[in-house]
Protein backbone atom coordinates (compact mmCIF):
# COMPACT_ATOMS: atom_id res chain seq x y z
CA UNK A 1 0.00 0.00 0.00
CA UNK A 2 1.75 3.58 -0.85
CA UNK A 3 -0.12 7.01 -0.19
CA UNK A 4 0.85 10.26 -0.76
CA UNK A 5 0.92 12.32 2.32
CA UNK A 6 0.79 16.33 1.57
CA UNK A 7 1.88 17.45 4.48
CA UNK A 8 2.63 17.29 8.24
CA UNK A 9 -1.45 17.03 8.76
CA UNK A 10 -1.96 14.32 6.89
CA UNK A 11 0.66 12.28 7.93
CA UNK A 12 -1.15 13.00 11.92
CA UNK A 13 -3.73 11.65 10.36
CA UNK A 14 -3.07 8.72 8.83
CA UNK A 15 -1.24 7.59 11.42
CA UNK A 16 -4.07 8.33 13.51
CA UNK A 17 -6.33 6.07 11.29
CA UNK A 18 -3.69 3.62 11.49
CA UNK A 19 -3.92 3.42 15.46
CA UNK A 20 -7.75 2.28 14.73
CA UNK A 21 -5.99 -1.03 13.81
CA UNK A 22 -3.49 -1.51 16.16
CA UNK A 23 -3.64 -3.49 19.25
CA UNK A 24 -1.07 -4.85 21.92
CA UNK A 25 1.63 -7.43 20.46
CA UNK A 26 2.60 -5.48 17.43
CA UNK A 27 5.70 -4.36 16.06
CA UNK A 28 5.90 -1.58 13.71
CA UNK A 29 9.23 -0.62 12.05
CA UNK A 30 9.08 2.99 10.53
CA UNK A 31 11.59 3.02 8.07
CA UNK A 32 12.99 6.83 6.41
CA UNK A 33 15.39 9.17 6.25
CA UNK A 34 16.46 12.08 8.71
CA UNK A 35 13.29 14.23 8.70
CA UNK A 36 10.57 11.63 6.30
CA UNK A 37 8.10 11.56 9.35
CA UNK A 38 8.67 8.73 11.40
CA UNK A 39 8.13 10.70 14.69
CA UNK A 40 5.36 12.68 13.32
CA UNK A 41 3.24 9.51 12.77
CA UNK A 42 4.13 8.24 15.81
CA UNK A 43 2.35 11.27 16.88
CA UNK A 44 -0.52 10.74 14.81
CA UNK A 45 -0.77 7.46 15.72
CA UNK A 46 -0.85 8.40 19.96
CA UNK A 47 -3.57 11.08 18.92
CA UNK A 48 -5.52 8.30 17.29
CA UNK A 49 -5.42 6.17 20.69
CA UNK A 50 -6.18 9.11 22.65
CA UNK A 51 -3.06 11.02 23.64
CA UNK A 52 -3.31 14.65 23.60
CA UNK A 53 -0.31 15.70 25.15
CA UNK A 54 3.02 16.37 23.76
CA UNK A 55 5.22 13.42 21.96
CA UNK A 56 8.66 14.21 22.05
CA UNK A 57 11.49 12.41 19.71
CA UNK A 58 12.85 9.48 21.78
CA UNK A 59 16.30 10.18 19.85
CA UNK A 60 18.18 10.94 22.95
CA UNK A 61 17.07 8.40 25.31
CA UNK A 62 16.19 6.06 23.10
CA UNK A 63 12.44 5.10 24.01
CA UNK A 64 9.43 7.10 25.56
CA UNK A 65 6.76 4.89 27.05
CA UNK A 66 2.82 5.77 26.44
CA UNK A 67 -0.04 4.54 28.45
CA UNK A 68 -3.23 5.68 26.78
CA UNK A 69 -6.04 3.75 28.07
CA UNK A 70 -4.91 0.56 28.88
CA UNK A 71 -2.70 0.22 25.50
CA UNK A 72 1.07 0.26 26.52
CA UNK A 73 3.46 1.71 23.80
CA UNK A 74 6.73 1.88 23.31
CA UNK A 75 8.26 4.47 20.94
CA UNK A 76 12.00 3.60 20.23
CA UNK A 77 14.59 5.81 18.04
CA UNK A 78 17.68 3.86 17.57
CA UNK A 79 19.05 6.43 15.66
CA UNK A 80 21.76 7.04 18.11
CA UNK A 81 21.99 3.33 19.63
CA UNK A 82 25.33 1.90 18.86
CA UNK A 83 26.28 -0.50 21.62
CA UNK A 84 24.86 -3.99 21.89
CA UNK A 85 26.06 -3.79 25.52
CA UNK A 86 23.08 -0.87 26.42
CA UNK A 87 20.77 -3.63 24.49
CA UNK A 88 21.00 -5.92 27.45
CA UNK A 89 21.60 -3.53 30.29
CA UNK A 90 18.26 -1.38 29.04
CA UNK A 91 16.60 -4.96 28.97
CA UNK A 92 14.84 -3.57 25.54
CA UNK A 93 13.78 -7.27 24.74
CA UNK A 94 11.65 -7.33 27.53
CA UNK A 95 9.81 -4.38 26.00
CA UNK A 96 8.75 -6.41 22.95
CA UNK A 97 5.62 -8.42 24.61
CA UNK A 98 2.48 -9.38 24.30
CA UNK A 99 0.89 -6.29 26.49
CA UNK A 100 2.74 -3.53 24.41
CA UNK A 101 2.62 -1.64 20.96
CA UNK A 102 6.37 -0.93 19.82
CA UNK A 103 7.31 1.49 16.94
CA UNK A 104 10.60 1.75 16.24
CA UNK A 105 12.57 4.50 14.41
CA UNK A 106 15.50 3.67 12.64
CA UNK A 107 15.40 -0.11 13.11
CA UNK A 108 18.30 -0.85 11.35
CA UNK A 109 20.71 0.70 13.44
CA UNK A 110 19.62 -2.44 16.18
CA UNK A 111 19.76 -5.24 13.35
CA UNK A 112 19.86 -8.49 14.77
CA UNK A 113 18.66 -7.39 18.14
CA UNK A 114 14.82 -6.71 16.71
CA UNK A 115 12.07 -9.14 16.74
CA UNK A 116 10.55 -9.47 13.72
CA UNK A 117 8.04 -6.78 12.61
CA UNK A 118 4.31 -7.09 11.98
CA UNK A 119 4.65 -3.78 10.22
CA UNK A 120 6.67 -2.35 7.67
CA UNK A 121 6.47 1.37 7.11
CA UNK A 122 8.42 3.39 4.76
CA UNK A 123 7.89 7.41 4.62
CA UNK A 124 9.49 8.83 1.53
CA UNK A 125 10.59 12.45 1.13
CA UNK A 126 8.94 13.41 -2.06
CA UNK A 127 10.23 17.66 -2.03
CA UNK A 128 8.05 19.03 0.46
CA UNK A 129 5.71 16.30 0.59
CA UNK A 130 5.87 12.74 1.55
CA UNK A 131 5.04 9.29 0.40
CA UNK A 132 3.79 6.50 2.88
CA UNK A 133 4.30 2.82 2.08
CA UNK A 134 3.18 -0.23 4.16
CA UNK A 135 3.65 -3.76 4.11
CA UNK A 136 2.74 -6.97 6.38
CA UNK A 137 5.80 -8.73 8.14
CA UNK A 138 4.00 -11.63 9.63
CA UNK A 139 0.05 -13.12 9.93
CA UNK A 140 -0.62 -10.42 12.37
CA UNK A 141 0.43 -7.68 10.48
CA UNK A 142 -1.99 -8.93 7.32
CA UNK A 143 -4.74 -9.33 9.67
CA UNK A 144 -4.39 -5.47 10.48
CA UNK A 145 -4.38 -4.39 6.98
CA UNK A 146 -7.40 -6.92 5.82
CA UNK A 147 -9.20 -4.83 8.77
CA UNK A 148 -7.90 -1.72 7.92
CA UNK A 149 -8.85 -2.59 4.40
CA UNK A 150 -12.36 -3.17 5.87
CA UNK A 151 -12.87 0.20 8.05
CA UNK A 152 -11.24 2.61 5.30
CA UNK A 153 -11.55 3.40 1.82
CA UNK A 154 -7.53 2.59 2.00
CA UNK A 155 -6.25 0.47 -0.77
CA UNK A 156 -3.94 -1.96 1.17
N1 LIG B 1 3.53 14.63 4.76
C1 LIG B 1 4.42 15.55 5.07
N2 LIG B 1 4.74 16.53 4.17
C2 LIG B 1 5.67 17.46 4.48
N3 LIG B 1 6.33 17.53 5.68
C3 LIG B 1 6.04 16.60 6.59
C4 LIG B 1 5.08 15.57 6.36
N4 LIG B 1 5.01 14.79 7.46
C5 LIG B 1 5.89 15.31 8.35
N5 LIG B 1 6.52 16.38 7.84
C6 LIG B 1 7.56 17.21 8.46
O1 LIG B 1 8.80 16.57 8.40
C7 LIG B 1 9.65 17.05 9.44
C8 LIG B 1 10.38 15.94 10.09
O2 LIG B 1 9.45 15.11 10.71
P1 LIG B 1 9.85 14.02 11.81
O3 LIG B 1 10.61 14.63 12.92
O4 LIG B 1 8.60 13.31 12.11
O5 LIG B 1 10.86 13.10 10.98
P2 LIG B 1 11.61 11.77 11.43
O6 LIG B 1 11.50 10.82 10.31
O7 LIG B 1 11.15 11.33 12.76
O8 LIG B 1 13.13 12.26 11.53
P3 LIG B 1 14.33 11.62 12.38
O9 LIG B 1 14.89 10.47 11.59
O10 LIG B 1 15.32 12.76 12.44
O11 LIG B 1 13.83 11.21 13.72
C9 LIG B 1 8.75 17.84 10.38
O12 LIG B 1 9.00 19.22 10.17
C10 LIG B 1 7.34 17.48 9.93
O13 LIG B 1 6.45 18.54 10.10
MG1 LIG C 1 12.11 10.91 14.54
Amino acid sequence: MIQHLADEKATLSFGAELAAVLHSGLIIFLNGDLGAGKTTLVRGVLRGMGYMQIVKSPTYNLVEFYKVSNILCYHFDFYRFNDPVEWEEAGFREYFNDDSICLVEWPEKANGLLPIADLQVTLHIIESSRNIEIHAGTEAGKQCLTHWKNITDHNV
